[in-house]
């Protein structure tokens, strides 16, 4: 009864609910385009032109010159900072994972001509980010360099973390993960010790500027007077200092030295036995177009998590584990893009036999040693009295448990709510899944906002009662106004993105190809679990 089978869909597509759905998704998705457009901003037309005049590309271009001619590149974080006060969204750099000489890397590009490439604080975090899963997935790292180092105006946010991005470089460089930097442009003070520490070094002859003071504050200092080509040329440092290890013609010239460099690394193992060897891949029987109406702006409707897996798995097909059991977590096994997957999935509150499921499920990844996929759709653990005697405490920590110490790499896509602990249970951020992507109608918060300013009002009216003071309702109605709106917007997608809380939010209907893209990026590296868990509270 419960082999490989072919989910079948329940949804109507003339329901009014669906018409509904579809209709907000497509003002979210629009909204989610205006903004990566604005991302994709690469500094005022003078120093687009300048750069032009000096023979150079600009961030974006390097990238595709960069990637193999059939490579996709997966372009992560593109909204980190937005709605901050720094330089806009995405900050001055690109990243992401794309395909180079063949090998799986991680691609970091400046850009140089917003801002000078200079560093403001959600670029630094988003570079950190990028950082670790390059560390965690094993890529090699290629830094397309051309920055200003910090940015000043906020050098008190950047300078002491900062420091953790050389940092990293060399750590990743001891576990045997190089970083190629390929210098365009200038790369002043701090942007010195991006190619100073790196594996390899490639300097663009004429452009590449690198030094840890320029000229005028070398002036400043020491009253020596020297133009920047003879402090910091990429012909004096392939020459004389030895900073660059290549001296490149032109920017197509360094990129060509970075694609060799790449092709020379050490082969990636081929560990057969993870993707099937199949002749074909099946799609899904369904068509993704209808995510846009399966999954909501409204979160409080739910969603079925079969119909999402329906959509994303190979042939929809799903070897469901337990699934009368705890039935508000999905737990069961599919493939996709040929890859064996465990998938975790949310369809209603939980309570203590689902969060049992899901712990138990997590340990059945952890023994076959497959990827698990968690579709967190979530308001949190069931509350009240009844649940509270049947140890809903336990058992939460139980899942919680399992997800912290869980060795198989993770994925989590944020397909709805994501409230209480349950973003916990459903490895939200703080679990370190591989990588966790968005849909735009989803909303995280410790609750919603009518819970949460209804509980804040409780406690202020029990507090004045205490204190014997007269509670003003009109004064905690405008509180309980403000407090809804402030949690309503600090919890939609866009607020999260900024906060770099995901690695990007994306549309509904690239879920199955994100999911690809992040296994094939997984299994680059074998992984095994030792299957050591702590001790679970029974
Ligand atoms: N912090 C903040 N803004 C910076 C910056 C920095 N470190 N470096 C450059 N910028 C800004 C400029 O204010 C300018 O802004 P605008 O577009 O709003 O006018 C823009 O970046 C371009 O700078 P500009 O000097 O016109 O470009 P350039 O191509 O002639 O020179 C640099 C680029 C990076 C060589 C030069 O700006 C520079 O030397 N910056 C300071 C580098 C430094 O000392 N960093 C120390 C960091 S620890």
């Amino acid at each position: 009864m419960y082999s490989m089978q072919a989910l079948k869909t329940r949804i109507n597509k003339n329901a009014p609910d669906f018409k509904a759905n579809y209709e907000g998704m497509q003002a979210l998705l629009k909204d989610l385009d205006d903004k990566l457009e604005k991302s994709r901003f690469q500094g005022k037309e003078k120093h687009i032109e300048k750069a032009h005049k000096l023979g150079k590309m600009l961030a974006r271009e390097r990238i595709e010159v960069l990637l193999d001619e059939d490579s996709p590149f997966m372009e992560l974080l593109p909204l980190a900072g937005l709605g901050g006060k720094g330089f806009g969204p995405g900050g001055t750099t690109v990243g992401g994972i794309g395909i180079v000489s063949g090998k799986i890397c991680m691609i970091v590009s400046n850009v140089g001509t917003n801002k000078g490439g200079s560093i403001d604080y959600a670029t630094l975090m988003k570079s950190l980010r990028l950082g670790e899963i390059a560390m965690e997935n094993r890529l090699p790292m290629i830094n397309l360099v051309e920055s200003g180092g910090a940015n000043l105006p906020e050098q008190e946010k950047i300078f002491n973390y900062g420091g953790a991005s050389f940092r990293d470089i060399t750590r990743r460089s001891k576990e045997g993960i190089p970083t190629i930097a390929v210098v365009f442009g200038n790369a002043t003070a701090g942007g010195a010790y991006v190619p100073g520490m790196s594996d390899y070094t490639v300097f663009v002859k004429d452009n590449a500027k690198v030094f840890l003071a320029g000229p005028p504050l070398v002036k400043m200092a020491t009253n020596e007077v020297v133009d920047d080509e003879s402090l910091g040329g990429a012909a004096m440092h392939s020459r004389v200092s030895g900073v660059s290890d290549y001296l490149a013609e032109d920017e197509l010239d360094g990129l060509r030295i970075a694609r060799e460099i790449i092709e020379h690394l050490e082969p990636v193992e081929e560990k057969p036995g993870y993707r099937k060897a199949k002749p074909s891949i099946k799609s899904p029987l369904y068509d993704n177009e209808e995510l846009l109406g399966i999954v909501s702006p409204d979160i409080k409707k739910p969603i079925d998590a079969r119909e999402i897996i329906a959509r994303i798995v190979d042939g929809s097909e799903f070897h469901e584990f337990k699934p009368e059991y705890g039935t508000t977590l999905v737990t069961g096994w599919a493939e996709v893009h040929g890859y064996r997957v465990g998938i975790i999935a949310n369809n209603g509150v939980l309570f203590s036999e689902s969060a049992n499921k899901g712990t138990h499920f997590i340990q059945l990844c952890n023994r076959q040693n497959t990827p698990i996929i968690y579709l967190q759709n979530i308001t949190g653990f069931m509350v009240g009295k009844a649940y509270e005697e049947g140890g809903i405490i336990k058992d939460g920590a139980k899942m919680i448990n399992a997800v912290s110490n869980s060795d198989v790499p993770t994925i989590t896509i944020m397909i709805g709510a994501s409230y209480g602990a349950g973003n916990y249970a459903m490895n939200g951020r703080a679990y370190q899944p591989r990588f966790l992507f968005s849909y735009p109608n989803s909303k995280i918060a410790v609750m919603g906002p009518e819970q949460l300013s209804g509980v804040m009002e409780m406690i202020q009216r029990q507090a004045a009662e205490k204190a014997g003071l007269e509670y003003d309702k009109e004064q905690a109605e405008q509180m309980r106004q403000y407090m809804m709106m402030e949690v309503e917007k600090k919890s939609n997608a866009m607020y999260a993105t900024g906060q770099l809380w995901d690695d990007g939010v994306i549309d509904p209907r690239d879920t199955r190809n994100y999911i690809g893209c992040c296994l094939n990026v997984v299994h680059q590296n074998a992984f095994s679990s030792d299957n050591q868990f702590g001790i679970f509270r029974m």
